[in-house]
């Protein structure tokens, strides 16, 4: 008979302590929401957003609810966007057409930069001239050159906070996988497999389907190389930046396959990418992003579309992001078999079967997926009898699968929040500059890598797009 794969009792009290271990190590960033306090007025960082469409909204949506900012101007070249933006925030901001006059109002310490990629560095490098602290929606730059130019721009300004939207690196499970990473929980980890899975063939998003015009016009930005970086910009970027983050470096090279296969509708970017990197110690991230299917295949197949593998010698952790309440945060940590000791046999003896390895494999891992905890289900020693017996109930339902521990704060929150600290205190943002450099790097090798059907390798970034950098140098400001 298989031997019992499943998490015992005593089990799950001995191995969440080592993650409770891990994730003690971490700033308080987490925790149940609480009452908000409304703070004096002079406490807040007055900021202005620039792109009030999906994402833009989106942000203000969330920012309604924390109190160390306060929305004072929007700004959109769309008229229906940029009401949409007035009517999600309601503070009555000043409103504008062109960015540069919400730049030129005084009273505006932090600007949200919302808009296609194409034109985030120019937005950018006028803000950060104008004086102002720069939150700038991933990816950071668009361009080869930019990279080397928004260097030296930053380094002009280094008082104003530059931070990117990359908000996993604002999740408490994210952090707490990178510590059971650091810490060798999971081993030597020595491949991170993602997907981002969509299936447009059976529901087109309009932001990924060619609109009414059917031009190259700016609401079909996704879709054209002039304005995007394509699936590898929008989607796999949130990803690698995950894959860096874990191995603590950028990959050596790159190599992929892109195509247009299903979506033929005018568009030049890739509908499918299938992406494999190379990281200095010879581990590797596998990466595809399709149309037409978004079966995720971790978490029991509960979830869709997106997610990373994380696999180490020791152990693997299926983690994602999700999208919004309520498909927040989760992560699921599974343990591979133990180490047996290596067989010595004396010479001309037979070397005994290994009988327990066999049925061990049976079950996938060596056990059931153990959920990462989040504070509400984590033993204090001082909760009565009924408390604690729920908390082992729900931590039992969470290791069988039944029940989704989900963070219980959305990394978006956190890193609006950690956006105004920055701004207020000068504290280096999680997803700061060089963080936001490196993932543009990524998508760029990445998308030549395919367009050129070449390994390439990233440390040609070093000359690329130089001689326009030196050609156009950045105003002081
Ligand atoms: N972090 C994330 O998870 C996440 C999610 C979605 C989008 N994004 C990023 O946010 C950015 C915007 O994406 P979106 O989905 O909101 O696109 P969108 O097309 O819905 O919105 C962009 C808005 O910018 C406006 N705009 C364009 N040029 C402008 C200019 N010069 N001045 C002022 N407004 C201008 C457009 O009119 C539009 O309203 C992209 O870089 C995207 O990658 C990030």
């Amino acid at each position: 008979m298989a031997e019992d794969q499943n998490v015992s009792r005593r089990d799950f009290v001995k191995t969440a302590g080592a993650v409770t271990a891990a994730a003690a190590a971490l700033p308080a960033l987490q925790g149940a929401p609480g009452i908000q306090t409304v703070k004096a007025a002079n406490d807040q960082v007055q900021y202005g957003l620039i792109g009030t469409g999906g994402r833009g909204t989106y942000l203000l949506k969330h920012l309604k609810g924390i109190d160390s900012g306060r929305c004072v101007a929007l700004c959109d070249i769309n008229e229906e966007h940029l009401k949409h933006g007035v009517d999600t925030i309601l503070t009555n901001p000043k409103t504008f057409k062109d960015y540069r006059e919400l730049l030129a109002m005084k009273d505006v310490d932090a600007v949200f930069i919302t808009v296609p990629l194409f034109v985030h560095f120019p937005i950018t490098k006028d803000a950060l001239e104008s004086g102002k602290h720069v939150f700038c929606e991933k990816c950071l730059v668009f361009k080869p050159e930019e990279v080397h130019a928004l260097r030296a721009l930053k380094a002009q300004h280094p008082k104003q906070t530059l931070q990117t939207g990359l908000q996993r690196r604002y999740s408490y499970f994210y952090q707490t996988v990178k510590q059971m990473v650091d810490k060798g929980i999971l081993g030597d980890v020595h491949h991170i497999r993602a997907q981002w899975h969509r299936n447009l063939i059976n529901e087109p998003s309009t932001a990924w389907s060619m609109k009414p015009g059917g031009d190259k016009n700016i609401d079909n930005w996704r879709i054209f190389r002039s304005m995007s970086g394509g699936y590898t910009a929008e989607l796999m970027s949130h990803q690698s930046d995950i894959s860096d983050w874990m191995f603590g470096s950028q990959p050596e090279f790159v190599m992929g396959l892109g195509t247009i296969d299903t979506l033929k509708d005018g568009r030049d970017v890739y509908d499918n990418i299938n992406v494999i990197a190379q990281y200095p110690k010879g581990q590797k991230f596998t990466y595809t992003s399709i149309s037409t299917n978004q079966f995720l295949p971790f978490f029991n197949g509960q979830r869709a579309q997106m997610g990373e593998i994380i696999m180490g010698t020791e152990g693997t952790v299926e983690i994602t992001v999700g999208f919004d309440a309520p498909v927040l945060p989760i992560a699921w940590w599974y343990r591979e078999p133990p180490k047996k000791a290596a067989e010595v046999t004396k010479a001309g003896e037979k070397p005994k079967p290994f009988v327990a390895g066999a049925t061990m494999v049976t079950g996938g891992g060596a056990n059931g997926p153990i959920p990462i905890m989040t504070s509400d289900t984590q033993f204090t020693g001082k909760e009565g009898f009924l408390d604690r017996e729920v908390k082992f109930a729900r931590r039992w339902l969470m290791a069988k699968g039944i029940m989704l521990q989900e963070e219980q704060k959305n990394p978006v929150d956190s890193e609006l929040e950690g956006f105004f600290e920055s701004c207020r205190t000068g504290k280096r943002p999680l997803a700061d500059m060089e963080t936001g450099l490196a993932d543009s790097v990524s998508v760029i090798l990445t998308n030549m890598a395919m367009d050129q059907g070449r390994k390439v390798y990233f440390n040609e970034m070093d000359k690329l797009g130089v001689a326009q950098t030196a050609a156009t140098p950045a105003k002081k400001g």
